[in-house]
């Protein structure tokens, strides 16, 4: 979703640090995109709809290049199509104020009729330009920009994190957040702030996480927080453990592909070092996860989006199979409108890779407001949900800067395998020794997925993309802890394939969608030994009697044998082969959009952190 950075130096120029800023933000998916600097006793905007290799070629003018202070931003459009007159940064109008802005501003109509009944002009259709004006407005009376900014924001409702940059004497940067991310860094003549702590990891891995209702005043070497009110807030810095390099391509085509190779490491990350093995247990960090806060969970409410679903999908089969706790989920968008209830003694479970998802995490407050005990599965440390749950697994799955989510699900896969044990040792449904079995499988399972992700394995999934380029659709179907598996194969493919795929419970093709099937279409089966793989077998006979070509996926030889082209996965316990058999998944996705000529990374309509509703 749209991406914000901003700097401040004493000691260099800023506009090359803010392009490859926006450049480490592309990943999260915009349409227009654009920079502001102050120079010279004014503020220049530049922004252009389409990728930034087109606002460079505006700026290769070399005009802007010696500016010291500057903001950037990749928009994705919500108010307003994505245009150049749409393109953030704003400018009020007067030549020295500009604004960039992430989210949303709710009564932005009630203020632009009181800002044209002024008399003021609006350029844009945006809610950001709303926001710009107020600001000016306040900037006008002879303010400095913190308290223009901290005037302006008293009257907005709604959620925003923004950056803006005024020039009077000298150029000031201010930041502020309410509900989209803001981390900010100083470096000895420098004050960096971004919407993704990626783009501040070439300044510095020493970064401060901006809180909702705070305002950052950024000068060279100098970070001042404050609230709405002025006052003042101190925190320290916090190290993070991610380098610049962990975000690149590391020699990969696309960092999909990077990261789907990345999963053996990715489970050793998130496991190993919590196994217990003597004890056949799990250690997570923190008071949450400990026993007699354990013993009282009655159920356990999922609530994620997308991909994280599927996984919060599968954690149900292992916490409801291991521990014996009954588990709901819930897309979040859906919970939070549906009235819930919730029964004494819920743990809230959100599961999302960002941690700044806004469904998500407005889900995961309202369960927190029922009475539930907020927890969370997620891959950012200072993410927003992190920071507001009571016990959090942080999956160290390593920065996901593909759009498809690919190692961020197998880690959160791993760690509701975890916490599926952890709550069953707690609880006594698993005795010591049926714990050391499952954790030991758990271990065995990173070579095998090495030994899938060879060579031959990817040319052979990318041999079945490659002759099925031009079906109209695909189905997926998995039966148990495999469905939710289909419907993220199924995912994937829509994402950056562009190709109508559905994902189904197998056992319920024959309820109608069965309909559907017309001679040679793709139907991916996953199919592996467990409680469910002889009613498979039927399922991929009944679909076969229709014409259907026949795609297996998994380690039931029988129903390999059945297939018309199949890929066999490593055998393991049913628990686990959602790891193993998602795999193909993934690379049947990447081969087949890269036989489209899709975008891979950066698939079309899509952002990386959907942090609006
Ligand atoms: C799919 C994908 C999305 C995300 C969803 C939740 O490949 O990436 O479906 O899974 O938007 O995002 P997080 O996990 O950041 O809450």
């Amino acid at each position: 979703m749209c991406g914000i950075v901003g700097g401040i130096s004493s000691a260099g120029t800023v506009l090359q640090h803010l392009i490859e800023g926006l450049r480490v933000l592309e990943y999260r998916g915009y349409d227009s995109c654009g920079v502001a600097v102050a120079e010279g006793g004014a503020v220049t905007v530049r922004r252009k709809v389409g990728r930034l290799s087109e606002l460079e070629r505006v700026l290769s003018d070399g005009a802007l290049a010696g500016a010291r202070a500057g903001i950037g931003h990749t928009r994705w459009a919500t108010h307003g199509k994505p245009s150049d007159e749409n393109a953030h940064p704003h400018s009020d109008g007067s030549g020295r104020l500009a604004l960039v802005h992430n989210g949303i501003i709710e009564n932005y109509l009630e203020l632009r009729r009181e800002l044209l009944a002024e008399g003021r002009v609006f350029h844009s259709e945006t809610d950001t330009e709303v926001l710009t004006l107020l600001v000016g407005r306040e900037y006008e009376r002879g303010r400095s920009l913190g308290d223009s900014v901290r005037a302006a924001l008293a009257r907005v409702r709604g959620y925003y994190a923004i950056a803006v940059i005024s020039t009077g004497k000298n150029p000031e940067l201010v930041g502020a957040r309410h509900g989209p991310p803001l981390v900010v860094a100083r470096t000895k003549d420098g004050a960096w702030l971004a919407s993704d702590v990626l783009a501040l990891l070439p300044h510095t891995r020493e970064v401060t996480y901006v809180e909702d209702g705070e305002v950052v005043e950024l000068s060279p070497g100098r970070i001042v927080i404050t609230d709405l009110a002025g006052l003042p807030i101190e925190r320290a810095p916090r190290r993070v453990d991610w380098d610049a390099e962990a975000a690149g391509k590391g020699g990969f085509a696309h960092h999909m592909l990077k990261e789907i190779f990345e999963q053996p490491d990715v489970l050793a990350r998130t496991a190993f070092d919590r196994i217990a093995q003597v004890h056949g247990d799990v250690s997570f960090e923190g008071e949450g996860w400990q026993d007699e806060r354990l013993a009282r969970v009655q159920r356990v409410q999922v609530i994620a989006c997308g991909t994280a679903l599927h996984a919060g999908m599968i954690a149900r089969y292992l916490i409801e199979g291991l521990a014996r706790v009954p588990v709901d989920f819930d897309f979040a968008s859906e919970f939070r409108y549906r009235g819930p209830c919730l029964v004494p003694g819920t743990m809230a479970l959100a599961i999302t890779q960002s941690g700044e998802t806004a469904d998500t995490l407005a889900a995961l407050r309202l369960a927190r407001d029922l009475g539930a005990f907020p927890a969370s599965i997620c891959n950012v440390i200072g993410s927003t949900v992190v920071r507001e749950s009571g016990a959090v697994i942080l999956t160290h799955a390593g920065p996901e800067i593909g759009v498809a989510s690919t190692k961020a699900f197998t880690a959160q896969v791993v760690a509701a395998f975890l916490l599926a044990v952890r709550l069953a040792r707690a609880r006594g449904t698993l005795d010591e020794a049926q714990g050391r079995s499952l954790l030991d499988d758990l271990r065995r399972l990173r070579p095998r997925m090495e030994g899938l992700l060879t060579e031959a394995t990817v040319d052979k999934v990318r041999r079945i993309a490659e002759r099925h380029l031009h079906a109209k659709g695909f189905f997926f179907l998995g039966r148990g802890v495999n469905y939710p598996v289909a419907l993220e194969g199924a995912l994937k493919l829509k994402e950056i394939s562009y190709v109508h795929a559905e994902g189904y419970a197998a056992g319920e093709m024959k309820h109608g969608p069965i309909a559907l099937i017309e001679p040679g279409m793709p139907i991916v089966v996953l199919s592996s030994p467990g409680v469910v793989q002889d009613k498979v077998r039927s399922n991929i006979e009944q679909v076969k009697a229709r014409g259907g070509h026949v795609i297996v996926i998994g380690a039931d030889r029988e129903a390999l044998a059945l297939a018309d082209e199949s890929i066999e996965v490593p055998e393991a316990i049913e628990w686990l082969s959602p790891i193993l058999n998602v795999i193909p998944l993934q690379l049947l996705a990447y081969h087949h959009a890269l036989g489209r000529g899709c975008d891979i990374d950066k698939p079309r309509n899509l952002a990386k952190s959907v942090t609006v509703e």
